[in-house]
């Protein structure tokens, strides 16, 4: 809080409103009080200038560019660490030392088998079911198979058992859908494989057929995941925030977020760039027609991958993401006419007044999805990579939110009720 007020009148009456100042520097009306001392709400639809809570996770600067975790710069984190090692850095505010570090991934490899009665779930699920239906509905379960998870004993901050396992099964739970989704025998954990190259060894390793796990492909990986690892309050998380406030617990409250996340103006995104891309692809590259469907405001046609609420400027994950897909496919050899698609698309985008004037920018899942694609994941299962890489940042955001004793109270917004006021009730008999 700071010394400083602001002042709002109404009806005649003039307020003083606290001003809150971050460590960054940037101010906020205070409205806590508001309703109370004035009866008036805020309307605010889309929180497009609502700040819900204070935290001290991730910093961002969208007119800048720049985006920190616990005040480390994403580019250094995504150059230098694992992705367990950012894992532990947003759940315990630091980064570990070796010790730490060591202890950390021991978990993981402790922790990553699944309980085998939640194997059969995966047989009585369609066979075209969406993964990331699987994945909520197997992390809101987890509950019950581990409900010592959900005690009460150590939720809040820090590694726990409970943060640890849902880690570590998360990526079990995803590679299962997986193999499952395509009628192959399951690949269990191995203790001798890091977290990443553990994953990609679950999804892509069969019987007979050993899989060479590329040192290059599980460090791109780690920088993917550390890329998504958090977003200060985006939908998913804010998501996360939300069910959580009501007092339930934590799986529950992450299987919201994995669905909120599903959306295609969030992580499904991914997925939707990938077939506009071959969508273009398919259609004789006919870029222009697909840039004036995005124009036109009478169709809701959008180039998916482009804009983002926060950022003004190019999303600093996707000017990395982007130099990693050059990486990976120029290193292996790999042709992907999406890649040229990609690129051409965003030149033109670049040159054209209606995207530069609104700031529209290649976001985090722009280049992701061909990453992906060179890696053999397919393409439903795009967001379900998002998860596996949100997931700390969805973690550490519920257990500050416990922390804050002083705010944690239920999420519960206002409205401004526009229907029909009141009216006499109509009999069955009278009704047209
Ligand atoms: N293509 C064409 N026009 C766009 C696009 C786009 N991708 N994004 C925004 N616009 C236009 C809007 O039509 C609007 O134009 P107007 O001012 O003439 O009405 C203007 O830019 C502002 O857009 P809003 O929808 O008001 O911006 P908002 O902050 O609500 O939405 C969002 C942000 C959802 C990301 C939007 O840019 C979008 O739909 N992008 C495509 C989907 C996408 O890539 N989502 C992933 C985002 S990253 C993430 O969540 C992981």
């Amino acid at each position: 809080m700071t010394n400083q007020t602001a002042q709002l009148t109404v009806d005649g009456h003039t307020y003083e409103l606290p001003i809150v100042e971050s460590t960054a520097g940037e101010k906020a009306i205070d409205i806590r009080n508001l309703l109370h001392e004035t009866g008036y709400i805020t309307l605010d639809s889309g929180y497009m200038n609502t700040g819900s809570c204070e935290s001290g996770i991730t910093y961002l600067d969208g007119q800048n560019g720049i985006l920190r975790y616990r005040g480390y710069d994403i580019a250094d984190l995504a150059e230098n660490c694992v992705f367990i090692e950012v894992a532990y850095l947003l759940l315990t505010g630091e980064l570990p030392n070796e010790k730490e570090l060591n202890k950390f991934r021991e978990d993981m490899i402790r922790y990553a088998l699944i309980h085998e009665d939640m194997i059969h779930f995966f047989d009585h699920f369609p066979p075209n079911a969406s993964p990331m239906s699987i994945l909520s509905t197997m992390v809101g379960s987890l509950h019950d198979f581990y409900p010592e998870m959900d005690l009460d004993e150590d939720p809040y901050g820090g590694i726990t058992t409970a943060t640890a396992r849902l880690l570590s099964k998360i990526r079990t739970i995803a590679a299962f859908s997986y193999k499952k989704s395509i009628g192959h025998p399951l690949v269990y954990p191995r203790a001798d494989l890091n977290y990443c190259s553990n994953f990609l060894n679950m999804m892509f390793e069969r019987p007979n057929i050993p899989y060479t796990i590329e040192p290059l492909m599980t460090a791109a990986l780690n920088k993917l995941l550390i890329l998504h690892a958090d977003h200060e309050q985006n939908c998913s998380t804010s998501t996360v925030r939300l069910v959580g406030s009501s007092g339930v617990k934590l799986y529950p409250s992450i299987s919201a977020g994995v669905g909120a996340l599903w959306g295609p103006l969030h992580g499904g995104a991914n997925a939707a760039v990938i077939r506009m891309l071959e969508t273009i692809y398919a259609d004789e590259m006919n870029f222009d027609k697909y840039i004036q469907m995005a124009k036109d405001p009478n169709n809701p046609y959008r180039l998916t991958g482009f804009g983002h609420r926060v950022y003004k400027t190019y999303d600093p994950r996707a000017k990395i993401i982007k130099e990693v897909t050059h990486e990976i496919l120029e290193t292996m050899n790999i042709e992907d006419p999406l890649l040229d698609i990609a690129q051409e698309l965003e030149y033109r985008v670049g040159k054209d007044d209606y995207f530069v004037s609104r700031n529209l920018y290649p976001n985090v899942d722009f280049y992701s999805g061909i990453v992906y694609r060179a890696m053999g994941i397919p393409t439903n299962m795009f967001t379900v990579m998002f998860a596996l890489g949100r997931l700390p940042g969805w973690i550490s955001h519920w257990q500050e939110m416990h922390m804050d004793k002083e705010n944690n109270r239920i999420g519960r917004p206002r409205q401004i009720y526009q229907g029909v006021v009141k009216r006499p009730f109509v009999p069955m008999e009278e009704r047209r």
